[in-house]
C-alpha cells in the first residue's frame, strides 16, 4: 500500500515534535489525525478514543503526549509530578487498550519514552542491548511505567523510543535558551561536564517515520544522535554557531532554585548514549549526526522556518 493511503493517529501531535512530524507525514502523503484534550481540526480528542476506540483503517498509532517535565513555571510537587506520569501512562494505556480491544489492528504502535531511564554514570555507555535494571529516580520510574503501559497482549510491532533532549528551532530546550545565548548571557549548565544525549527535530521525526515504515524495526531504540558530548561542548558549539559568546554559566544552586533539586538532576546529570541498534543494526542515516551541523542548521536564517517545516 502507497503511504498516501495510510492513516496515522499521533497523541500529543500538537506538541514540538508531533507538529513538525506532522508535517513531514502529510508532505509524504500520509493522512494524519491527532489526539489530543481538545477537539479541532484534523483532530479526535482522548474521550473519543475511549469511546469509540481507534478509528477505522489507522495504519500506525504514535504517542507523544506527555505534560512537559521542564516546564519552569511549574513548581514541583506532588500534584505536578502525578500530572507528568498520569499524562503519559493513562494516554499510552488508552491506546494499548485501544489496540487491544480493535479487531482490525494497525500494524505499529510507537511509543515515545526517554533515556532518564538509564542512570548517569560518567564510566558507562548504554545501548539499546543494556540490561538497565530497576528505577532509581523518580523519572526513571514514569518512563519504566510508561514504557509498560505501551504492551499488549497482541502481535502488533511495539516501538519504543528512548529519545534525547530534542534540538529544534520552534520549541524545546533551543527556544529556552536562544534568548539568552543571543544577548551572550548564556552558558554551561552547573559543570558542565554532564553528558548531553541530544537529537537534531528532524532526525526524531524521520526516525519515528522510518518505524513505521521498516516491518524489521521493533522493540526498543535509542533516539540519540551517534555523537556523545557534554552540556559543555552543547554550550560552545551553540555559541560559536551564533557568534556570540557563552560566559555566563547557570550555577547549581539556581538550577535548584528555578527547578527544585529532584528535577535539577535532569539538567546538570547526563548519560553517555549511542543508537547502536539504530545505526548498526536498521542502517538508519541522520541528516544531522554531529552537533556541530545541527548547531549550524538551528542558527541558521534565524528568521525562516526549520528544515523540518518545509
Ligand atoms: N522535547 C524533548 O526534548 C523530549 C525529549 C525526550 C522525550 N520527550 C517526550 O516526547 C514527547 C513529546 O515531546 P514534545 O517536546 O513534543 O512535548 P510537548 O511540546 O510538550 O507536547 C506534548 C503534547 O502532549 C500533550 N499534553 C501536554 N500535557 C498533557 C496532559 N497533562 N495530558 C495529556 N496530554 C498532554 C499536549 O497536547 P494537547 O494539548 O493537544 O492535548 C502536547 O502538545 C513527550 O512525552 C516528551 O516527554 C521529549
Amino acid at each position: 500500500m502507497k503511504s498516501s493511503l495510510r492513516k496515522i493517529l499521533i497523541g500529543g501531535g500538537t506538541g514540538f515534535i508531533g507538529s513538525a512530524l506532522r508535517s513531514l507525514l502529510k508532505n509524504q502523503g500520509y493522512i494524519v489525525t491527532v489526539i489530543s484534550r481538545k477537539p479541532g481540526n484534523e483532530t479526535i480528542t482522548w474521550e473519543d478514543i475511549s469511546k469509540n476506540g481507534i478509528p477505522e483503517n489507522t495504519h500506525a498509532i504514535i504517542n507523544l503526549a506527555g505534560e512537559n517535565v521542564l516546564n519552569p513555571a511549574k513548581r514541583w510537587n506532588d500534584d505536578f509530578k502525578q500530572k507528568i506520569m498520569e499524562s503519559r501512562i493513562n494516554t499510552t494505556t488508552l491506546l494499548a487498550n485501544a489496540i487491544q480491544s480493535t479487531t482490525k489492528k494497525p500494524k505499529v504502535f510507537v511509543s515515545m519514552s526517554g533515556v532518564g531511564i538509564y542512570k548517569p554514570d560518567p564510566e558507562k555507555i548504554y545501548d539499546e542491548y543494556t540490561n538497565i535494571g530497576s528505577s532509581f529516580d523518580f523519572i526513571s520510574e514514569l518512563v519504566h511505567k510508561w514504557e509498560e503501559a505501551s504492551k499488549t497482549s497482541t502481535n502488533v510491532r511495539r516501538v519504543i523510543l528512548r529519545s534525547g533532549v530534542v534540538l529544534g528551532r520552534n520549541g524545546g530546550m533551543i527556544k529556552e535558551i536562544y534568548p539568552s545565548f543571543n544577548f551572550c548571557i548564556g552558558g554551561r549548565i552547573g559543570s558542565g561536564k554532564q553528558y548531553f544525549p541530544w537529537i537534531h527535530q528532524y532526525d526524531i521525526c524521520k526516525l519515528i517515520i522510518f518505524a513505521i515504515e521498516n516491518e524489521n524495526v521493533t522493540g526498543i531504540i535509542n533516539g540519540v544522535s551517534p555523537q556523545i558530548i557534554t552540556n559543555v561542548q552543547f554550550t560552545k558549539t551553540f555559541a560559536k554557531a551564533l557568534r556570540r559568546f557563552a560566559i555566563l554559566p547557570l550555577p547549581k544552586f539556581v538550577v535548584h532554585l528555578i527547578f527544585g533539586r529532584e528535577r535539577g538532576v535532569m539538567l546538570l546529570e547526563g548519560q553517555q548514549v549511542i543508537p547502536k541498534k539504530v545505526v548498526e543494526e536498521y542502517n538508519f542515516k541522520y541528516l544531522y549526526p554531529t552537533i556541530d551541523v545541527a548547531c549550524e542548521e538551528l542558527v541558521r536564517n534565524k528568521h525562516t522556518t526549520s528544515s523540518v517545516d518545509n
